[in-house]
């Protein structure tokens, strides 16, 4: 079965062909992040119009890629949300349009689920059961994952993502969109202790975060500076901000593996690109003795390929999920 992926919530369209029998046959990716860096973020109406104006060569080019043709698709799954309703509107219209057209089933795929199962797309995969923390721009949760469909939320964060905590930090440092890889990039060079941010629910009993106080922290630190804060300064800020929020995320993974009794952790979302959280987390993993698993880089962002697997797993699982009533919700 050949499920092809369209994936358009944010500012990526994202398009894949995935075969169950072979695996991932083609991805192709177009990232919006030029367009929308002069307004310092996503745009949503650009964001819609640039999705409307991708997608079909983007299907083309998987294609061309896979070397099939359009009857060779099986089913079409579509990120049904949560994201930009515009942006959304647009991928769900497309997948219900050429569902019609070639009456094929299409399906919805929660955009969280398509991230959650990105790591399985991995030359060696984790097996079930794992814990998932899901770390994107818009989430961070940490899951116990027993199978397709068996998710169970174990905590999440109160206020902002940790994505979020990222990208307007970098915002305050004048760093441009995304923030997440600038600000990591700029740690690189700061000291750390030079700033000491609070780590906010370190201690509390639950699995929840919060980021929102971090971010705050970080706005009071750049006020106090003097009006050109000098570069170093700005790394050690930078710096600061990341053993922060690493700190707590690695702390609240520990724990959860402790109390699950589980051996797998696997990291799911564009955080989980981070060198600086990669770096602790297989540091911890070593000395409590799991195993961590992350997704291919090029799939921790928002990619097509994560929709069309996680919509082939739900589709293997129960083949009457994708329907040819083309109506949709997102
Ligand atoms: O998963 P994703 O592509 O979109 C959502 O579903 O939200 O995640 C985007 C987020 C942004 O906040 C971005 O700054 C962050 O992931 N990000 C990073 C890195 N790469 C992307 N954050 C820290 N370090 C990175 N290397
Ligand atoms: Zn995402």
């Amino acid at each position: 079965m050949i499920v092809l992926g369209v994936e358009s919530s944010c500012d990526e369209t994202g398009l894949a062909l995935y075969d169950t029998q072979r695996g991932l046959l083609a991805h192709a990716l177009h990232s919006q992040i030029a367009m929308h860096r002069e307004y310092g973020g996503v745009v949503p109406e650009l964001a819609s119009r640039d999705h409307v104006r991708r997608t079909l060569p983007l299907l083309n080019e998987v294609m061309q890629k896979a070397a099939i043709q359009k009857h060779d698709i099986d089913a079409i799954a579509y990120t049904q949300g949560p994201g930009l309703a515009g942006a959304l509107l647009v991928g769900a219209s497309f997948a219900c349009g050429l569902g019609m057209a070639l009456n094929k089933p299409v399906l919805g795929v929660h955009h969280l689920e398509g991230h959650l199962l990105s790591p399985l797309l991995a030359s060696q995969p984790p097996e079930f059961p794992f814990i998932a923390l899901l770390v994107s721009g818009g989430h961070t949760q940490l899951m116990r994952v027993d199978g397709i469909g068996a998710y169970q939320l174990l905590g999440e964060t109160l206020d902002d993502a940790a994505g979020e905590a990222f990208d307007k930090s970098a915002k305050l440092l004048g760093l441009p969109y995304p923030g997440g890889p600038e600000i990591s990039r700029l740690a690189e060079f700061g000291n750390p202790g030079v700033f000491t941010f609070p780590r906010p629910m370190l201690h509390s009993k639950d699995l929840n975060f919060s980021f929102s106080g971090l971010k705050t922290a970080v706005l009071t630190v750049v006020k106090n500076q003097t009006a050109n804060i000098c570069e170093q300064s700005k790394a050690d800020i930078a710096r600061g901000f990341v053993d922060a929020l690493v700190d707590v995320l690695v702390a609240k993974c520990v724990t959860a593996m402790k109390e699950s009794g589980l051996k797998r952790l696997v990291i799911a979302g564009g955080v989980g690109a981070n060198r600086q959280l990669r770096a602790a987390l297989n540091a911890a993993a070593a000395k409590r003795r799991f195993q961590v698993y992350y997704p291919e880089l090029e799939f921790c962002t928002d990619n097509g390929a994560m929709i069309a697997f996680a919509g082939a797993m739900r589709l293997k699982k129960n083949p009457a999920a994708a329907t040819r009533d083309y109506g949709f919700n997102v």
